[in-house]
């Protein structure tokens, strides 16, 4: 009988940015879960190295400021010499700075958030990419967008979101350029989850109670709800999808 549900992970390499974040993190266990070896990849390296040693001995944290676009080779093959070639990148590593006040952003404000969610993206994708076209065997990108993708965002946050509605195109992009070497790529778009980058001063806990009223599901999103669905994504039961970027926000949007 064909088997239809298998990971089809194990012993491959995921590379997760932002793995020391809330998300980030939950994701990486899940990877290492479904028999990856995981390259923890964030800007706090300390942080980093502390989940990976968590993970276990075939994992590795590695710190790295992914706006430094010109070190994103040598951070693929500083995790390719460690961990061997990457067959997964999850591009989780996420940067929002909210302004209430549309008037007041500055030029740095929307490179801070370029950078991270933006470029890092695509030449960190392609740094990777170079190897997987190289080795002919495929390979399978996440990245992560957000809900705001839609919406054009919240509570101060449209330089962001603007940022996430490039990383969708990019996604879908990348998928039909890249679709005839076998590479897959895909997005998840976050609701709203609980995390750093949640909580701040822009948003008070009542505002937050108050969107998670009008969610279906009833509530906020944990990180660890967001862990299946990119495990999803790279993996061989999502053989057949590329170009999607998958609504996961307890039904506040649908689409
Ligand atoms: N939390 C939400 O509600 C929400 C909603 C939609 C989308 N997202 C997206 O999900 C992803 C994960 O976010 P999260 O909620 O876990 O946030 P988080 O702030 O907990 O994690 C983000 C991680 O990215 C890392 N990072 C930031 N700048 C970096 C840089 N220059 N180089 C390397 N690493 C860097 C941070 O150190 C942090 O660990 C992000 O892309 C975010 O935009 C989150």
């Amino acid at each position: 009988m064909t088997r239809h549900l298998a990971w089809g992970l194990e012993g491959r390499t995921a590379m997760v940015t932002g793995g020391a974040g809330a998300i980030g993190r939950a994701v990486t266990e899940a990877f290492a879960e479904a028999g990856c070896r995981v390259a923890v990849v964030d800007l706090d390296a300390a942080a980093a190295a502390a989940v990976a040693a968590q993970l276990g001995s075939d994992h590795a944290g590695f710190g790295a400021d992914l706006g430094q676009i010109a070190a994103l080779p040598a951070l693929v093959a500083a995790v390719e010499a460690r961990l061997g070639p990457v067959g997964v990148l999850v591009n989780a590593a996420g940067v929002i700075r909210r302004s209430a006040d549309l008037l007041a952003v500055g030029e740095a404000d929307w490179d801070a958030q370029f950078d991270v969610n933006l470029k890092a993206a695509f030449f960190l994708a392609q740094a990777v990419a170079r190897g997987m076209i190289a080795r002919g065997q495929g390979g399978a990108v996440v990245n992560y967008s957000s809900q705001s993708w839609m919406t054009g965002g919240m509570a101060g946050s449209v330089v962001y979101s603007a940022a996430k509605g490039g990383v969708t195109t990019l996604t879908r992009g990348l998928a039909r350029s890249w679709a005839r070497h076998g590479i897959r790529v895909n997005a998840v778009a976050p609701g709203i989850v609980d995390s750093a980058m949640l909580r701040g001063p822009a948003i008070s806990p009542a505002e937050i109670d108050a969107l998670a009223a009008q969610i279906p599901l009833g509530r906020i999103g944990r990180p660890e709800d967001l862990a299946g669905a990119t495990v999803f994504l790279a993996s061989e039961m999502a053989r057949y999808i590329t170009g999607a970027t998958l609504n996961v926000s307890g039904g506040f949007l649908m689409y």
